[in-house]
């Protein structure tokens, strides 16, 4: 699993690790103390030690504390359930134990959702916020960063694991959302139908298969539901495509994340639902975006 590194600025305290000094040692500088972290970081595989260091050191705010964090790090928990947030568009979201960490990559996802649309359009003339939907939403991390690079948005979320609810929550309570706990659309408000300018899916898209294939942190620390995308990886993005025509506004656009090489199943998916399909990809973040836009409504007859 791809590491954050620091963006945050950090202060190193001066304590250590107390199970590598001897009792009664003097009190070590800042950079002794980084240096044992980032030994011991270092010594169990973790690529961006010095990194993973300063932020451990930051959070920690006694020396039982860095100890037990670094420990936890150490046995292989991810660095975001250690620290408990992650950082994602240069928020800082809310992780729990046994929640989906959201990935870099997925920060394309906000990048394509927030471009254009009919949302810029209504935020400029100052109308009604669009109508953003975050289905298999997790940490709520991709609703709360496009809320903000909307400016304002009416926001839901929905997942169908109540830790992820739970994080989300919070996360999009500043934001007003509303997070929903269920099954794709099923707890989403009748009244949303045909009216969602805006809908984002990271739904699992991991084959079967391919899960034991995954690094041990994501496969031991994050629930399978979070990964599982059946046998070829698409079985939960077809039913998120399958309903989509119906709950988007004309114009609205649904935006799913997916695997460069699944690309072309899900935009036939998306065209096969009666959404004009576009596909996407960043290398520099490794992703790839799938978007299918709702028809506008045609002038049709005696209008
Ligand atoms: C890959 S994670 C993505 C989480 C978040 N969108 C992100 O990018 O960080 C997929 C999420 O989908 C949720 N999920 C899986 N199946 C679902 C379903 N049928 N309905 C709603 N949520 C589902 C999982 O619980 C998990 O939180």
């Amino acid at each position: 699993m791809p590491l954050f590194p620091s963006s945050s600025p950090s202060s190193f305290s001066s304590f250590s690790c107390p199970s590598s000094l001897p009792a009664g040692a003097p009190r070590p500088s800042a950079a002794a103390t980084a240096a044992v972290v980032v030994a011991r970081l270092r010594a169990a595989g973790c690529v961006f030690a010095e990194d993973e260091a300063r932020l451990l050191i930051s959070e920690a705010s006694t020396p039982e504390r860095l100890t037990a964090l670094v420990e936890q790090r150490v046995g292989g928990l991810p660095l975001e359930h250690v620290l408990g947030w992650a950082e994602f568009c240069g928020l800082r979201v809310a992780v729990d134990p046994g929640v989906f960490v959201p990935r870099r990559r997925t920060e394309f996802l906000v990048h394509r959702a927030a471009a254009r649309g009919p949302s810029e359009g209504r935020i400029a003339s100052g109308g009604p916020a669009p109508v953003v939907v975050d289905l298999c939403c997790g940490s709520g991390a991709v609703g709360a960063a496009l809320a903000e690079a909307l400016g304002r948005a009416e926001l839901y979320a929905v997942d169908i694991d109540p830790a992820a609810v739970r994080c989300a929550r919070r996360n999009l309570a500043p934001a007003g959302g509303r997070v929903h706990e269920g099954d794709l659309y099923e707890p989403l408000p009748a009244r949303l139908r045909g009216r969602i300018d805006i809908l984002v899916a990271n739904a699992p898209y991991v084959p079967t298969g391919a899960i034991g294939l995954l690094p041990p942190e994501a496969r031991d620390h994050e629930p399978r539901v979070a990964l599982d995308g059946g046998a070829d990886g698409l079985e939960i993005q077809r039913r998120v495509t399958a309903g989509a025509a119906r709950w988007l506004a004309p114009g609205g656009r649904l935006l799913i994340e997916t695997g460069e090489h699944q690309a072309p199943d899900t935009a036939a998916a998306l065209a096969g639902a009666g959404l004009i399909p576009r596909v996407d990809h960043s290398e520099e973040l490794d992703a790839t975006v799938v978007t299918g836009t709702r028809p506008p409504l045609g002038p049709g007859p005696g209008r």
